[in-house]
């Protein structure tokens, strides 16, 4: 067994061993949840997905992440076949089948459908999307916040938008995939990814951020995910006045950062502890740690907005 971490390590919970899923409006045991060989996401990873959490009861940031949806669906003609009311209601239906409330991670797929040849063109899909809902309890687990995460830089880059756009949260992440084995095979948990000009992009699952002399630097976002939890990061930095920069940089500025982060849904805010080999500042986080206690009060502050409009 290699030491390698995630950042999606979570805490082994033996009730997911027997959760439900939701496949196409039936919530049945994960053992008989199933779709066809002949659906367009199994054989083209033609569709879109969100990963959401559910803190007290509410889907954190549910339009952040209903808002990226439907945008990439409808850029790829997609037809959900429902509105953002009835992906709540599925939601629900299924964190009811589950009894589960906080501290849950969900995984909301939705495909193409099933093809009726085992073809490309989209227009073989013939019988409407085909919806998924996987859900778990899911805590982080707690030695990424004081380990961190190892990143090594690979050779995958993030390409330019329209090859395919990294904005599209798709099915297919072969792209990211590649970037991850990469690390693996170096050495590392994760692989930070360069833009097509050799700047400092992004990880294969998270968004990548840097602090240096009390400020907080990311990219551009022109070749990264549209994180919802890096557009908040950013939001809070502006509101409390914590200077934020969205800049190119590059490794030059990365291996002498002060600190590093990477976020996303999962982990909110996981701490970096080395890139390519060299540790990052000396262990203390102070703006990590700000940031990240920002950003469990701003989903305090959702759950209590969110409760209020129901
Ligand atoms: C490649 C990539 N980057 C970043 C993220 C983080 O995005 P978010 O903060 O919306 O979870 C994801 C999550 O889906 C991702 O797949």
């Amino acid at each position: 067994m290699t030491d390698t971490h995630t950042t999606h390590d979570a805490l082994e919970d033996a009730r997911n061993n027997d959760i439900k899923i939701y496949v196409n409006g039936d919530i049945v045991h994960r053992d008989d949840a199933k779709v066809s060989v002949y659906d367009s996401g199994f054989m083209l990873g033609d569709g879109m997905w969100e990963g959401m959490r559910l803190y007290d009861g509410v889907w954190s940031f549910f339009d952040d992440h209903m808002d990226r949806f439907f945008d990439s669906c409808k850029a790829v003609s997609l037809d959900v076949g429902m509105d953002r009311a009835g992906i709540m209601e599925a939601l629900t239906a299924t964190a009811r089948a589950n009894d589960m409330h906080t501290d849950v991670h969900c995984r909301l797929m939705l495909t193409r459908g099933v093809k009726v040849k085992p073809f490309q063109h989209p227009s073989l899909s013939r019988s409407g999307p085909t919806l998924v809902i996987i859900m778990e309890h899911s805590k982080p687990a707690d030695a990424l916040q004081s380990k961190g995460i190892r990143l090594a830089t690979v050779p995958q880059v993030r390409g330019l938008p329209m090859a395919q756009d990294a904005k599209y949260n798709s099915h297919s992440k072969l792209n990211c995939v590649i970037a991850c084995l990469q690390a693996e095979q170096a050495g590392a948990d994760e692989g930070l990814m360069l833009d097509p000009h050799g700047f400092v992009n992004t990880t294969n699952a998270c968004n990548f951020f840097i602090v240096r002399k009390g400020a907080v630097w990311t990219s551009t976002g022109d070749y990264c995910m549209n994180g919802v939890t890096r557009q908040k990061v950013i939001d809070l930095c502006h509101a409390n006045d914590i200077p934020v920069f969205e800049k190119n940089f590059s490794l030059y500025e990365a291996y002498g950062a002060d600190e590093a982060f990477l976020t996303g849904t999962f982990g909110a805010q996981t701490p970096v502890a080395e890139i390519d080999g060299k540790p990052i500042g000396d262990g203390h986080r102070p703006v990590t740690a700000r940031i990240r206690d920002l950003y469990k009060d701003l989903i305090t502050q959702d759950i209590q907005a969110q409760s209020a409009a129901v």
